[in-house]
């Protein structure tokens, strides 16, 4: 399989352990079996919002699916609604850091805020990947050309995009370690 579609689908099951995480204990609290651990919960928010926003979106956009515009008329509307997707999906984790703010300053129906924006958030990111990998991931397969993956593999490898700093991967890469190292279950709380 091309490299830049093991990146894309390893960065969507990161993405989603995270996800998953992140709904779980919403859902520890809600049931009265964790306290709220804002740490945690601030540092996968902020996972969330730097991975997709400064790492992921701009790859698919700005290489995957300009290069799949070029090749074809195919999943063209496919494309506009995931492009308008990256776009909404900014604003969607600005909504959800407020919520997570507001609950941890305030009460517990600032709770119930935080916890319909994680389902409302989780509920759009999965929807996403779905129709990426759906729809698009197996549609590059079939009409990219070799010249196509060359650009694509680079830019997902990081090589070829300035924008992408090494220490943006860095301090991502912090990030991950802390949440996964963070109690269990999924994952959560292995040391690596
Ligand atoms: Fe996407
Ligand atoms: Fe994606």
């Amino acid at each position: 399989m091309r490299s830049a579609l093991n990146v894309i689908r390893d960065e969507h099951r990161s993405l989603t352990a995270v996800l998953h995480g992140l709904w779980y204990l919403v859902d520890e609290v809600r049931e009265g079996r964790r306290k709220p651990e804002f740490t945690v919960l601030r540092a996968m928010v902020h996972y969330i919002d730097t991975f997709p926003e400064k790492l992921h979106h701009p790859k698919e956009s700005g290489y995957l699916f300009a290069r799949l515009r070029r090749r074809t008329t195919l999943g063209r509307a496919a494309l506009d609604q995931l492009e308008a997707e990256h776009i909404h999906g900014a604003k969607l984790i600005r909504d959800l850091e407020q919520a997570l703010l507001r609950w941890e300053m305030g009460s517990q129906q600032d709770f119930v805020a935080f916890a319909e924006e994680v389902e409302r958030y989780v509920d759009f990111h999965r929807r996403h990947m779905q129709q990426e990998e759906q729809v698009v991931l197996p549609l590059a397969e079939r009409v990219l050309t070799e010249e196509d993956w060359r650009a694509i593999d680079a830019a997902c490898s990081g090589n070829a995009d300035p924008l992408i700093a090494k220490d943006v991967e860095k301090n991502f890469e912090r990030l991950f370690k802390r949440i996964v190292k963070a109690p269990p279950p999924l994952g959560f709380g292995r040391e690596n």
